[in-house]
């Protein structure tokens, strides 16, 4: 079992450069099995999720070759559909985005369902919904999807939710369909613009990505390309949220400020600026924090990813802060690990009440997925002691070397495996 172990509370200053992002990464990684040839994506973050997608597009026989400098290759040219099973899928939860692609391509797919995590019980039934509208027959038996179709035809679906997967796996099959799909209710997460960008530059024709309604014209094939995933979103907030809780002064490099709206929205509630740079941003949280009221909600709302972080930034700021998670059912698994730091967090149902304290103080805790350890890592930069936090590899999972990224801004912090 890894830890991180931080024994800091001081705060954070320097520079520091924001990697690819993963959850666009992913879903570009799966797409890549539409694509008749040799794919060369720039700028994937070196996580252990994207080595998982890598392992499930290997039992494709898809070629994945991945170069130091943040490239990887995948040739798709001869993928085949092969059952994908549990021991991968049930890895991450983005392994089911390999189903759309492998329908529209090869016309079936048989992929173990990824079951839940964590953060709640997570479906696929939008998923499948939407890639039976598009006349895919599917069936579940022993954890598997099996899913088949002679042709996809282009139709319209309606979202129940704009669940961020489902829109992905739907605009995937249906680039490879016969006439036009349109996507209503759908995500518009800037990781759904990115997939969007993709394929269109390997020659599918998508249009409206990045609102609620999405087109797209089925064509024959697609054509390889290459192509620069956009930066993390979530990342660089994790880092704003860092500066903001150690009263530390940063700049954060390589990011597209107008992903994070709604975080410097709240960061300027909280009383701290949030100054854009070129390609970048410069947060200052040396100055008084004030309580905020926080509601996740798809793009371009607060992001449930960020929602952990945001709550332990906020144990220290003055006053009372309620925060409401409308996405998942069950992200307040971090709540009794930052109370044994001295926090003040009440949770009913699906709200955490946050009382500002003086200060958090070091202790032995948990992570128990990847943005609760976030969130504990921001707690330990703040809190007076040392904090040691267990189950590291969820962070691991999505943040690239955070430990060399936080020591070059000043903090004590490192590994142990
Ligand atoms: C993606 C992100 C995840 C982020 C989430 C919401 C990746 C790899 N992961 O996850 O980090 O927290 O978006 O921004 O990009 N739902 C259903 N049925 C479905 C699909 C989803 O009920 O078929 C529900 C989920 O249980 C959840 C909500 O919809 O309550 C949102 O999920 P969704 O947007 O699909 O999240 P993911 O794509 O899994």
């Amino acid at each position: 079992m890894s830890k991180i172990v931080i024994n800091s509370c001081q705060p954070l200053s320097g520079e520091v450069n924001i990697s690819g992002s993963k959850n666009a990464a992913l879903p570009v990684l799966a797409a890549t099995i539409l694509v008749d040839g040799k794919s060369i994506l720039e700028n994937i973050p070196s996580l252990s999720d994207i080595d998982y997608m890598c392992e499930i597009l290997s039992v494709l026989d898809c070629l994945a070759v991945r170069r130091s400098d943040g490239t990887i290759e995948i040739d798709s040219t001869s993928s085949k559909p092969h059952s994908v099973p549990y021991e991968l899928t049930g890895k991450l939860r983005a392994s089911f985005l390999i189903t759309g692609p492998l329908l529209a391509r090869y016309g079936r797919a048989r992929v173990a369902l990824p079951g839940g995590c964590s953060i709640g019980t997570r479906p696929v039934d939008l998923h499948l919904k939407g890639l039976a509208a598009l006349g895919g027959e599917y069936f579940i038996s022993d954890g598997y999807v099996d899913i088949k179709s002679t042709k996809l035809k282009g139709t319209r679906v309606c979202l129940d939710f704009p669940s961020v997967g489902a829109t992905q796996n739907i605009m995937m099959a249906a680039t490879l369909a016969e006439g036009e799909t349109t996507i209503e209710n759908c995500a518009s997460e800037p990781e759904i613009t990115d997939l969007a960008d993709f394929l269109i530059s390997c020659g599918a024709h998508i249009s409206g990505a990045g609102t609620d309604t999405i087109t797209v014209s089925g064509v024959k094939r697609l054509k390889p390309t290459s192509y620069s995933i956009i930066s993390d979103r979530i990342e660089a907030g994790t880092f704003m949220l860092a500066a903001l809780a150690t009263h530390g002064s940063i700049r954060i490099k390589n990011i597209n400020l107008a992903h994070l709206s709604a975080v410097t929205a709240k960061l300027a509630e909280i009383g701290v600026i949030a100054e854009p740079i070129q390609n970048g941003v410069v947060v200052n949280g040396n100055c008084q924090k004030k309580a905020t009221d926080i509601k996740t909600m798809p793009f371009p709302g607060f992001p449930t990813d960020m929602q952990s972080q945001i709550a332990a930034a906020l144990c220290c700021a003055e006053g009372t802060s309620v925060i409401t998670e409308t996405i998942f059912e069950n992200r307040f698994m971090y709540v009794p690990e930052l109370i044994r730091m001295n926090a003040d967090i009440k949770v009913e149902g699906r709200t955490a009440v946050i009382t500002g304290t003086d200060s958090l103080i070091g202790a032995e805790v948990s992570a128990t997925d990847l943005r609760a350890g976030a969130a504990l890592v921001i707690a330990g930069l703040c809190a007076r002691g040392k904090t040691v936090i267990n189950n590291a590899e969820y962070i691991k999972r999505g943040y690239y070397n955070l430990d060399s990224k936080l020591s070059s801004l000043g903090a004590v912090i490192c590994y142990e495996e």
